[in-house]
């Protein structure tokens, strides 16, 4: 069966692409952006933090690095505010509209960044995110695993104010991607971005394939 007929399973589900910096992940998403094109499947495309006119001033304030006091916190609340914004103006009514939507980014970044690097307890983020996102968690979490190292390298060396915070930090980002991957293995598809992008894209589309498989085995093949 031709990927245009799997493409289908896509429909009115939710997506989050999550990974470290330098992962490569703005690549793979214009690339998938273009594929869902050439599928004829309805894409939303939103990214955090931001995606509204509320969200994008949030995210100012989140990535400036002017504010070196911000505590992890406060961090994580802004990030919550700026996703419940999202949620409601964007993401319910996309799937609701049976797009498929995809979230450049998503809770999975707070359990990582301000979690598993940042010290916040997890039991404490999935207590905000609960109200933030009313319980709509993504159907499926893209991780694009890259070491560390590489991830450094591929970044613009004007870093922002996370991307600043250092290898140690980013290292424990990456950890707990992978620990979460790791406890919840249904929700998640782990890809090598490591490789070049016609490789990685090429996990991506393959990893899809068998996930919508998953659910919607009328469509596989
Ligand atoms: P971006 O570079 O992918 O646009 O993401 C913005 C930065 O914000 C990136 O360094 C990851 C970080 N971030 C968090 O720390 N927590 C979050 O909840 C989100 C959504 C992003």
């Amino acid at each position: 069966m031709t990927s245009a007929s799997w493409s289908t399973a896509l429909r009115g589900r939710f997506l989050a692409f999550e990974g470290p910096d330098g992962s490569g992940k703005s690549t793979q998403i214009g690339r998938f952006q273009a594929w869902a094109e050439a599928q004829q499947l309805p894409l939303t495309l939103v990214r955090e933090p931001g995606g509204t006119a509320v969200g994008e001033r949030v995210r100012q304030i989140l990535l400036d690095p002017i504010h070196s006091e911000m505590t992890v916190r406060c961090e994580m609340l802004l990030y919550m505010a700026s996703r419940a914004q999202l949620m409601e103006e964007r993401i319910e009514p996309a799937i609701a509209s049976r797009a498929c939507v995809l979230s450049d980014r998503f809770v999975g970044s707070t359990l990582a960044y301000q979690g598993a690097a940042g010290g916040i307890p997890e039991r404490d983020i999935r207590a905000v995110a609960q109200v933030a996102i009313g319980g709509r968690w993504p159907d499926l979490n893209v991780l694009f695993d890259v070491d560390t190292e590489t991830a450094m390298k591929r970044l613009n060396p004007l870093l922002d104010r996370m991307e600043g915070k250092g290898m140690d930090f980013h290292r424990r980002v990456r950890d707990g991607y992978l620990a979460e991957a790791h406890r919840d293995p249904k929700r998640h598809l782990v890809i090598d971005a490591s490789r070049s992008p016609d490789e990685v894209f090429e996990q991506l589309i393959n990893g899809l394939r068998r996930w919508s498989e998953s659910f919607s085995p009328a469509v596989a093949g």
